[in-house]
C-alpha cells in the first residue's frame, strides 16, 4: 500500500548527501535545495566528516557565537573564559561583573565535592532482610566484578566510593535501589558509570545464584544526573562601601535592594526560575564552549534548586557586618578529558584558553561564570532594568539583519537612544532614511 503520510523509510541507511537531498525534497520542496545545508559545511572535508560523526542524521553545522568573558578571577587565578551563547548581552553582562569583582578580590571557592552516582533498580524476590544482613558481602562481590573497568580510573585517582542499598516500598516490597557513588577524575564519566552499573546489574543474579537465592530481576541500570555531591560553592564578597556598581543608588541602598531581590528569588518560584535561568546563561555558555553536556547541568541545577521540596534560588546574598556577599552552589558534572572535549576543535581550543584545567577547576570556572551573570542580571534589575542594555544589542542585531549601512547604523543608534526598539520601528526608520 502506498504510504501517503510523508513518512520517510530507511532514512538512517542513506548517505549524508542523500539525507540532505531527501530532507530538502520533503521539507524545502526541492531535492536540489540540499545546497542550502551544504552552504554551512566546513571547507575542510575531514573536519566536516568529524562533525557529522558527533551525531546522527547530520545535515549541516549550526553555528553559535564563541565569545569570551575576560578577567574572571577565580581563587586568585585569572581566566579569560570562553562562552558560547546566542543571547545578546549575556557575555557583556558577565564581562562587566567579572571585571567589577576582579577589582574586589574575585570569585572564591567555599566548598567543592566530586562524587557522582548511579543506580541499579531490581526486584529481589528472596528474603530482603537476608540481603540487607549480607550487604557488605554483596557489595564486595559487585565491586570485584568491576575490577577490570575500575583499574585505569583508580590510577587516575577515581573509582567506586560507596554502595548504598535502599528499599522502595512505594513501588513494591521487593523493589530495591542500589546506589553507586563514584569519582570519575577528570572525565565526565557517563560511559564509565553506565558501564559499571551494567556490569553490576549482571552480577546481581550471579550473586543470588551463588548464595542459593531466588533469581532476582534487574529492571534498569543508569547514572543519575542528579549530582548533589558533585558541586561547587563560589562566593564574592566586599565591604558594602565598595559595591559601587550603580550610578543611581549609593552602595548601601544598592546592596540592600540587591539582597532583597535575591531573597525574593529564594521565596517565590516565579522569580526563582528566571533568577536561576540568569545563572545558567553564564554557566551553560562555558559548558557548551568546553564541549560538556549542558542538558545534564540544567537537569541537575533545577533538581538541586528544588531539593528542599520547593523550587528556590541557587544563589544567596546578604550583608554581614557591613560586608556584602553573594554565593552560588552549582551541582555540575563536567569533564576535561574524553567525550567531545578533545575531538571538537573549538571545545579543545576553549579548554586550551583556560590552560587545560582538570574537571574540578572547570567546575569552579563554570560556577564563577554563573555567579557573574547572576550578579549582573540582579544588579540591572534593581537599578536600570535589563531592557536598556538588551535593547542596545537588540538594535545592533536588527540593523545587521536589515543590512543597514554604517551611516544608517550611526543615525539609528542616535535616534533610538531614548526610544523603544522593535523590528518594525527599526524597519520604518531605515525606510525613511533610504
Ligand atoms: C535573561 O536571559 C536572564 C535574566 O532574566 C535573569 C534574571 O532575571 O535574573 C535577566
Amino acid at each position: 500500500m502506498k504510504d501517503t503520510s510523508g513518512k520517510i523509510s530507511g532514512f538512517s541507511k542513506l548517505s549524508a548527501a542523500e539525507k540532505r537531498r531527501t530532507i530538502a525534497e520533503h521539507c524545502l520542496g526541492n531535492a536540489e535545495d540540499s545546497y542550502k545545508f551544504e552552504a554551512f559545511h566546513f571547507a575542510d572535508e575531514v573536519l566536516q566528516q568529524k562533525f557529522e560523526q558527533f551525531s546522527e542524521n547530520t545535515l549541516t553545522n549550526h553555528a553559535l557565537p564563541f565569545g569570551v568573558i575576560p578577567n574572571v578571577l577565580v581563587d586568585d587565578k585569572l581566566y579569560h573564559v570562553p562562552a558560547v551563547v546566542e543571547e545578546s548581552s549575556v557575555v557583556a553582562a558577565a564581562s562587566k561583573a567579572a571585571s567589577f569583582w576582579y577589582d574586589r578580590g574575585g570569585f572564591k571557592t567555599v566548598a567543592q565535592e566530586s562524587i557522582k552516582n548511579g543506580q541499579v533498580y531490581f526486584e529481589w524476590y528472596d528474603d530482603v532482610e537476608w540481603l540487607r544482613n549480607n550487604e557488605l558481602f554483596f557489595f564486595d562481590q559487585l565491586a570485584a566484578s568491576t575490577a577490570e573497568l575500575t583499574n585505569n580510573m583508580e590510577k587516575r585517582g577515581g573509582g567506586i566510593r560507596s554502595f548504598l542499598l535502599e528499599q522502595m516500598p512505594g513501588i513494591s516490597k521487593n523493589t530495591l535501589k542500589l546506589t553507586l557513588e563514584v569519582n570519575t577524575a577528570d572525565s565526565m564519566g557517563a560511559n564509565f558509570i553506565n558501564s559499571l552499573l551494567e556490569t553490576i546489574a549482571t552480577e546481581i543474579p550471579v550473586f543470588a545464584q551463588k548464595n542459593n537465592r531466588k533469581a532476582p530481576e534487574v529492571l534498569m541500570a543508569i547514572l543519575s544526573n542528579y549530582t548533589p555531591k558533585n558541586f561547587v560553592t563560589m562566593k564574592v564578597a566586599a565591604p558594602v562601601e565598595q559595591i559601587t556598581w550603580s550610578k543611581q543608588y549609593p552602595p548601601e541602598v544598592f546592596a540592600k535592594r540587591f539582597v532583597q531581590a535575591v531573597q525574593i528569588a529564594n521565596s517565590d518560584v516565579s522569580r526563582a526560575v528566571t533568577h536561576n535561568k540568569g545563572i545558567m546563561n553564564g554557566s551553560d555558555a562555558v559548558i557548551l564552549a568546553t564541549g560538556n553536556d549542558f542538558r545534564a547541568a540544567e537537569a541537575a541545577a533545577h533538581a538541586y534548586a528544588a531539593r528542599n521540596g520547593r523550587y528556590a534560588s541557587l544563589s544567596e546574598a546578604g550583608i554581614d557586618e557591613d560586608r556584602f556577599w553573594m554565593k552560588l552552589t552549582l551541582p555540575v558534572a563536567l569533564g576535561t578529558v574524553g567525550g567531545l572535549t578533545k575531538l571538537h576543535p573549538t571545545a579543545a581550543l576553549a579548554l586550551q584558553m583556560l590552560g587545560n584545567p582538570g574537571a574540578d577547576e572547570l567546575m569552579k570556572i563554570v560556577a564563577a561564570a554563573g555567579l557573574a551573570n547572576n550578579f549582573a542580571a540582579v544588579a540591572s534589575l534593581v537599578t536600570t532594568g535589563i531592557q536598556r542594555g538588551h535593547m542596545k544589542l537588540h538594535l545592533d542585531n536588527i540593523l545587521s539583519a536589515e543590512q543597514a549601512s554604517p551611516k544608517q547604523i550611526k543615525a539609528a543608534k542616535e535616534w533610538f537612544a531614548n526610544k523603544t526598539v522593535s523590528v518594525s520601528a527599526v524597519r520604518d526608520f531605515l525606510a525613511n532614511s533610504r
